[in-house]
């Protein structure tokens, strides 16, 4: 079992809505997914309660179930627990990536999103965990070129000395329209470049933090 923690400790980076997409994607996948809600506002359980197909199993939890939460994922066949995590206080976020196989830093490219993403970049190293920045509602290309911010944004992310995902999320209605109905973008728009992006964002991920990467260390303990 895989558990990923998506992270940012700015309100409003897309960690809801990535953690969302990214746990309907590995349940339409096939795998056992769950995603667990830690942030009091509840926006995962919003959006997923709004929804009508069979998903990923919702867990409302707090920091403290967080571990127990994980263990009885592993135990009851998971394949795959994704975190959503809330923006503060900090000790509830270091749980979060504690606890993970593999942090999924947000980062709008704005220069508050940035120092922030370089905070906690410092954090997942400190305790010796793998993480990868994820962009986020960056402005689309235009003719074909990329904006100055989204350019900017990942030069100055190269100090962080972590790896940037090879694809982000621009800002795309189909991101806020498929919440709506507890819905990823591929659902919502399956030939649509936020599927598109969600998708090859989700490959990505399996190939640094594969989904049975644990199940070995699972029976040998
Ligand atoms: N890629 C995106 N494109 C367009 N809107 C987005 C995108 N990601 C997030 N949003 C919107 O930004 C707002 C905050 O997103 P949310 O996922 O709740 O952030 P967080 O969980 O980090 O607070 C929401 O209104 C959401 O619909
Ligand atoms: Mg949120």
């Amino acid at each position: 079992m895989k558990t990923l923690a998506v992270i940012s400790r700015k309100g409003g980076a897309g960690k809801t809505t990535l953690a969302v997409n990214l746990a309907i994607t590995a349940h339409l996948a096939g795998l056992k997914t769950m995603i667990a809600d830690m942030d009091p506002q509840r926006s995962a359980t919003d959006a997923l309660r709004a929804r009508v197909a069979p998903g990923p199993t919702l867990m409302e939890i707090n920091a403290g179930k967080l571990f127990q939460t994980k263990a009885t994922a592993g135990y009851s066949g998971y394949d795959c627990v994704i975190v959503d995590t809330p923006a503060a206080p900090d000790a509830d976020v270091l749980q979060a990536v504690q606890c993970a196989d593999l942090c999924v830093l947000v980062c709008r490219p704005t220069f508050l999103d940035i120092a922030s993403v370089a905070r906690s970049a410092e954090a997942v190293r400190r305790l010796g965990k793998k993480g990868l920045i994820v962009l986020s509602q960056a402005p689309p290309r235009r003719n074909g070129e990329e904006p100055s911010s989204v350019l900017k944004a990942a030069e100055a992310l190269r100090f962080t000395g972590m790896p940037m995902a090879p694809v982000g999320l621009r800002a795309r209605a189909a991101f806020q329209q498929s919440m709506a109905h507890g819905r990823s973008a591929c659902e919502w728009e399956p030939n649509s470049a936020a599927s598109q992006e969600i998708k090859r964002l989700w490959d990505h991920l399996e190939t640094l933090a594969p989904s049975g990467q644990n199940d070995l260390y699972l029976r040998a303990n």
